[in-house]
């Protein structure tokens, strides 16, 4: 038999240039990748297979709460492995009611549905949303400029920004935008077939920027006057990310009736697995049983070996008190880069962002900039900090975002701050 899988030469295992061949022959090019190969990690560095050691600040786009081979998956996948992997949905098992409940206790009264990504968890807040409004004949879903929810078809018709959707048209009918954090603007745009309004806590693709305050206040008091769901979408920010479990409730402490405020649907992912691909979203409990039997599914969702990594991963953010450590390192690094911002005007414009899911804005048109001039600066710019031995991650133009393990240590904040500095000083000489 032909070797499915033909072994490399063991002059070339490894080899960047060989990898890179493999990908542009047989992988389909829907990626701008950088030019680096990884073989491995471990906690918040990752090596390429050169050998050359990077301090990871991407978090695999905030997915690897834990950071690169924590000890604690490894072990809660191989206990759980040895004992189930699946078993679909037809049965019952102990680790998807006890990761249900471990969610359910984090937000607030109500439900949980499992799946396998961010973009899957919003699908199935889109459909509760067509339940609830289906008998009135309302389906239309209203979502922000500059969001992000996914790349699935209603993924990229709920999401803000009009390079996701292109040469994709027509979009799914029901969903449109409307400026983020303006509260007219959405009130304005709800119709008469209006089912939900579908907002992140802090937009993470469309340039690191939180919700106010007043802004979610304003949404629930909305959506209960219009008998609206009010949806967050917490793939990228939630998870203790902000230094709370999701970010409406960092957002709100202190602020007076911030403690009651709950949205209607959450979406968690990322995070949620640490790396294990994995989904969820939690129904408040007046809507919990919407999707009834038969209505909603998928083949792996909360499979024992999923919830197994889940629960693992809240028992080390609590044994070891990461939320604080998220809350308190991100401070860190925010001021480091915001000293950055005031030291060096003439490439970083700003920093902003909650606990670790920080941006850094850089000046736009910045002079000598080096890499190819088609590329958008954010990108050049992470390649600079690459060769320095850094990873980020880009959005849009000019943003670079940190979202790092939220067991990122005081140290390896500094380290992170001297090399985004080194790169920094040396544009602005
Ligand atoms: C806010 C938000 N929603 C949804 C998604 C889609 O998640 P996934 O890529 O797991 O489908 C992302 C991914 O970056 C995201 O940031």
């Amino acid at each position: 038999m032909k070797d499915i899988v033909p072994p490399p030469p063991p002059i070339v295992r490894n080899q960047f240039e060989t990898i890179r061949e493999l990908f542009s022959k047989h992988v389909v090019p829907t990626y701008g990748r950088f030019d680096i190969a990884l073989t491995h990690g471990t906690g918040s560095h990752l090596f390429d297979v050169n050998g050359k050691r990077y301090l990871d600040l991407g978090g695999g786009i905030a997915v690897c709460a834990l950071g690169h081979a924590h000890p604690a998956i490894t072990e809660a996948l191989l206990e759980q492995s040895r004992k189930l992997v699946h078993s679909s949905n037809y049965y019952y098992h102990e680790p998807q009611g006890r990761l249900a409940q471990a969610l359910v206790n984090l937000i607030g009264p109500g439900k949980v549905f499992f799946c396998n990504s961010g973009a899957e968890a919003n699908e199935g807040l889109f459909k509760l949303a067509r339940k609830f409004g289906h008998d009135e004949g309302r389906f239309e879903i209203i979502s922000t400029i500059n969001s992000f929810h996914g790349r699935t078809l209603a993924g990229i018709s709920a999401t803000g920004q009009e390079k996701i959707k292109k040469s994709f048209e027509p979009m799914v009918p029901g969903f449109r935008q409307v400026p983020y954090n303006d509260l007219d603007a959405m009130r304005a745009a709800i119709s008469p077939a209006t089912a939900a309004i579908l907002i992140e806590g802090i937009q993470g693709e469309g340039g690191v920027t939180p919700a106010t305050p007043d802004y979610l206040l304003g949404l629930r008091q909305l959506c209960d006057e219009k008998k609206l769901l009010l949806l967050m979408d917490g793939v990228q920010c939630g998870h203790f990310r902000t230094g709370r479990f999701q970010s409406f409730q960092r957002i709100l402490e202190d602020v007076p009736g911030g403690e009651q405020f709950l949205p209607d649907g959450i979406s968690m992912a990322k995070s949620l697995g640490g790396g294990f691909p994995m989904g969820a979203f939690w129904v408040r409990a007046p809507y919990a049983d919407l999707l009834s039997a038969g209505t909603h599914g998928t083949t792996y969702g909360g499979s024992p070996l999923a919830c197994a990594v889940a629960l693992k991963i809240l028992e080390v953010i609590e044994r070891e008190n990461l939320e604080t450590n998220a809350r308190e390192t991100g401070e860190f690094l925010k001021s480091n880069l915001r000293a950055l911002a005031r030291k060096y005007p003439g490439v970083v414009k700003s920093a902003r962002g909650l606990g670790l899911m920080l941006g850094m804005e850089l000046v736009p048109d910045i002079p000598n900039l080096p890499g190819d001039s088609n590329k958008v600066q954010a990108a050049r710019f992470a390649s600079l900090l690459h060769a320095a031995g850094l990873l980020t991650i880009p959005a849009g133009a000019q943003m670079l975002r940190l979202l790092p393990a939220l067991n990122l240590s005081r140290a390896e904040a500094e380290e992170g701050g001297r090399i985004i500095e080194s790169v920094v000083a040396k544009l602005a000489a």
